[in-house]
């Protein structure tokens, strides 16, 4: 039987011209915008938010279990009255912590970032969780339920679901990555940093040293990324990195068209991440002829650019015949989601078999 639930779902501006037709797909009903991308609805079936079409769009999603429309800024007592609300609410359901977001949070208002931090500090010492929650959103077990809150001037809105049901370690999804146009390279390295991020839903960090495979590599923001964080990095890419990654350790750089690219004799991958514009299709692949060079276990990180399809059921297409080809080149699918720093364009995660 089909249990008609309200749900809040956060959907990027990027797809705002798909809008209508991704609440349609859900059968989305009593649609209430709050803040800039989150939608307040109602469902019937509230499987289509992870498996439909309109999955993709749904960067992250709670059940909303308990919500107080009001304005915080004009309740007395507000933070007193939420935490304890939530206690009684929620806290039999023993949470392995309390994150608590804003509905807002490209507003420069500072009132509900304090406002959230403070709710959730309080909220902690009242279900007794200062000791026992883990210490930071992605020391979180991404199985286990968390009770994840966003508030805003509509008010507050709270629900029980694990890191990877709602789709994110931090309320409204990844971590926020800030570009410091002095040392940024290119906006892909905020994408890679964030998709790192993501990858700790699935699987640990791949601890340094591993060795990493980039096709499209040019300027090179992911590449400093990667070797920021002690990576080794063959980066390939017929147009030049840009000049701050001149001499820099362990990064190999080969200035070639991909389709031209054979691997040094006896080299082995622990992971391979594709930027690669142009054909999607093309570009899958070149990764999947990659793969012999992938070691049992390696992940892929392909960025599905959806440039030129123009509706839902043209992506829908591309990312099927993406997918068939990643199988049957020997990657299955992990995981699919849209980061702060993609455009129209998805993250897809691969991974090649255990051995
Ligand atoms: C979006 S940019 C990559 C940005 C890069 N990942 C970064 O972190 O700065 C796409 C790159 O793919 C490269 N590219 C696309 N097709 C290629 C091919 N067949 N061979 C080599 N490079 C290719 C382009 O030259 C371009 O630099």
């Amino acid at each position: 039987m089909l249990n008609s639930s309200t749900q809040l779902i956060r959907i990027s501006e990027a797809f705002s011209g798909y809008l209508a037709e991704i609440l349609d797909l859900l059968g989305a009903t009593n649609i209430k915008r709050l803040g800039t991308e989150y939608f307040l609805i109602q469902v019937a079936d509230p499987d289509l938010i992870c498996n439909s079409s309109a999955a993709r769009f749904i960067r992250w999603h709670i059940p909303v279990e308990h919500s107080w429309p009001c304005n915080p800024e004009n309740m007395d007592s507000f933070i007193e009255k939420a935490a304890q609300t939530l206690f009684l609410k929620f806290a039999g359901r023993n949470p392995q912590t309390i994150l608590i977001g804003q509905l807002d949070p490209s507003s420069t208002k500072r009132y509900y970032k304090a406002l959230a931090s403070n709710l959730r500090g309080r909220s902690l010492q009242v279900f007794s969780l200062p000791e026992r929650a883990p210490k930071t959103a992605e020391d979180q077990n991404s199985s286990k339920q968390t009770l994840f809150c966003l508030l805003g001037k509509d008010g507050l809105f709270c629900g029980m679901a694990s890191p990877k049901e709602a789709n994110g370690f931090y309320p409204g999804g990844t971590k926020y990555i800030s570009q410091n146009a002095e040392d940024t390279i290119s906006r892909a390295g905020a994408k890679i940093a964030e998709a790192l991020h993501y990858l700790g839903l699935f699987r640990p960090a791949l601890p340094e040293n591993s060795h990493w495979l980039e096709l499209g590599a040019s300027p090179g923001g992911m590449t400093s990324e990667l070797l920021k964080r002690g990576y080794e990095v063959t980066a390939i890419d017929r147009a030049p990195l840009d000049t701050r990654l001149d001499h820099v350790k362990n990064l190999h750089f080969i200035r070639a068209d991909i389709a031209e690219f054979i691997p040094p004799r006896g080299a082995r991958f622990d992971a391979i991440v594709s930027d690669m514009n142009g054909p999607p299709r093309q570009a899958i692949s070149h990764v999947t002829r990659l793969n012999d060079f992938l070691k049992p276990g390696s992940i892929a990180i392909f960025t599905l650019k959806t440039t030129g399809a123009e509706t839902i059921s043209h992506i829908d297409a591309l990312e099927t015949d993406v997918l068939a080809e990643a199988e049957r080149g020997g990657l299955r699918s992990l995981a699919r989601t849209h980061l702060t720093y993609n455009r129209q364009e998805f993250t897809l995660f691969l991974e090649k078999a255990a051995g």
